[in-house]
Parts: C-alpha cells; sequence; structure tokens
C-alpha cells in the first residue's frame, strides 16, 4: 500500500508500489514492451529499495532501503522529436528544483544536464530513456533519485535532505512524491504548450556555473572556462580566451 494524492490530472494516477525491485526504470520498460495496460501517461513505479538501481554513464545508484525517495514515471512526449529529447531533461530538472527550492533555497542548482546539487554536492539523480517510433519519442521513462533521509554514502559528493537541514525530514515520502508529482505535471504541460523558451530561459538561470568562471576537464586536459549557453539539442557551449566548445554529455568534466 503506499497512498499518494497529487492534485494532478495524470501524473501518479496510476501507480505501482514494489517495496523492492531491480530498478523502476527497468520495471516501466519491461511494461512499455510487453505493451501492459499500466502503461498510461504519468503512470509511475515506487519503490524502497531497488538491487540494481541504475545511475546515468552506467554508474550504480546507491541508496539505503526506505530512506530515500525512488521512482519511475512514464510519460509519452510524441509531440518531441528525438532529437529534442533535451526538452525533456529540461522539464524534469526544473520540476526538481520547483519542488526543492522551497525546502532548501537559493544554493540548490542544476548541475548540467540534470544533477540536482546543493552547493557542491549531488541530493538527487535524474535518468532519461526514451522509447523510439521513428524519429519520435514513444515513450519517456523518467527515473528520479532524491536522497531524503540518508545520512552515510560511499559517494563523498553526496548530500541528503536529512543532512543539509540537520533533522530528520519532516514530509513523508509519500508526501513529498505528491508534492513533486505536481510539479513534473506543470513543468510537462508547459512543454506541451509549446513554451519551450520560458523553460530554456528559467533552465538557465538555475544552471550550475552558469556564467561563472571555472574549471572543467576535456579530452585535452584542465581549462578555464565560463559556460555562456546551451544549444537546441541541450549540448554545453563553454567561452575560453580561444573559441567558444561545444559538449555532448560525457565528454567534458567539471571540476569541483
Ligand atoms: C544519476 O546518475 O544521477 C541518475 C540516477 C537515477 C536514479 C534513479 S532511482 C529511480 C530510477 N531507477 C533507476 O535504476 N535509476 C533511476
Amino acid at each position: 500500500m503506499y497512498n499518494i494524492q497529487p492534485k494532478t490530472s495524470f501524473c501518479g494516477k496510476n501507480l505501482k508500489y514494489l517495496p523492492t525491485c531491480h530498478s523502476t526504470n527497468d520495471e516501466l520498460l519491461k511494461m512499455i514492451h510487453s505493451s501492459s495496460s499500466f502503461v498510461t501517461e504519468g503512470a509511475i513505479v515506487v519503490t524502497d529499495f531497488q538491487t540494481a538501481g541504475r545511475g546515468q554513464r552506467g554508474n550504480v545508484w546507491e541508496s539505503n532501503p526506505g530512506e530515500n525517495m525512488i521512482f519511475s514515471i512514464v510519460l509519452q512526449p510524441v509531440f518531441l522529436q528525438a532529437l529534442q529529447q533535451f526538452q525533456l531533461n529540461m522539464v524534469v530538472s526544473l520540476a526538481l528544483h520547483d519542488f526543492l527550492i522551497v525546502l532548501l533555497g537559493h544554493d540548490l542548482k542544476i548541475k548540467w544536464p540534470n544533477d540536482v546539487y546543493y552547493k557542491n554536492q549531488k541530493i538527487a539523480g535524474i535518468l532519461i530513456e526514451n522509447v523510439l517510433l521513428g524519429n519520435k519519442i514513444n515513450y519517456s521513462v523518467i527515473g528520479i533519485g532524491l536522497n531524503v533521509n540518508q545520512t552515510n554514502f560511499q559517494n563523498t559528493n553526496a548530500n541528503s535532505l536529512r543532512l543539509i537541514t540537520g533533522q530528520p525530514f519532516e514530509y513523508t515520502l509519500p508526501d513529498l512524491l505528491s508534492q513533486l508529482l505536481e510539479h513534473i505535471e506543470n513543468r510537462y504541460l508547459q512543454l506541451k504548450n509549446g513554451k519551450v523558451q520560458s523553460l530554456k530561459s528559467d533552465y538557465l538561470g538555475i544552471l550550475f556555473r552558469f556564467n561563472t568562471t571555472s574549471f572543467f576537464k576535456d579530452e585535452k586536459g584542465e581549462f578555464e572556462g565560463k559556460i555562456i549557453d546551451i544549444d537546441e539539442f541541450g549540448r554545453l557551449i563553454v567561452e575560453t580566451n580561444f573559441e567558444n566548445k561545444i559538449y555532448n554529455f560525457k565528454e567534458i568534466q567539471f571540476l569541483l
């Protein structure tokens, strides 16, 4: 039993709770591929513990049983071309930011493409996996892991709401999930209504190290630069003394 009452019209209306599973993204992908009737826009799979939680770049997503928010939601952005998938990264990053800013304030940023950072530490991760039909996105499975009550991490760069606020978190996980779903629906509807430019300007406004000279590393080594924009494919544009460089995901590292 997992009771949520989000004030949404479709996000979270269909919910499957699994006390333990491999990965909530894998659960939804399996259901999509078997044409399960559970898969409607906004359906979510939520769990207390993943035995094979996956992060970006093939990493493992670490999360103690029952301490954090772990779920995946399926959207059907059939109006998007595969090349426009970064628009979903902006939607979900902004939704997490809208939801957390009230709790954590302005040290909250989005590290490109979609890591949620508090100061220099990560508190939430997003893994978006799309199922294409031709050149369109037929389904998007969006997995979110938000560190809520965990206090010990293998990864020294991780943080949680409890560690930041110094106390057990006042809201229950289902309450937090309901609130986040409302933000996801709002931002997704903004996208569906064609407001990409305002999503982009909101996204740049909360981007970690935007317009700030700092250090990065690419395949040629370390360098100093400034993030000045994101292009239409979601690539990062970094200004250096010599040129503007354009990066795909995985081609650039931020030196913290
Ligand atoms: C990252 O590396 O930052 C992305 C982490 C995404 C973790 C979430 S937890 C729910 C969903 N299921 C997974 O296996 N991964 C995502």
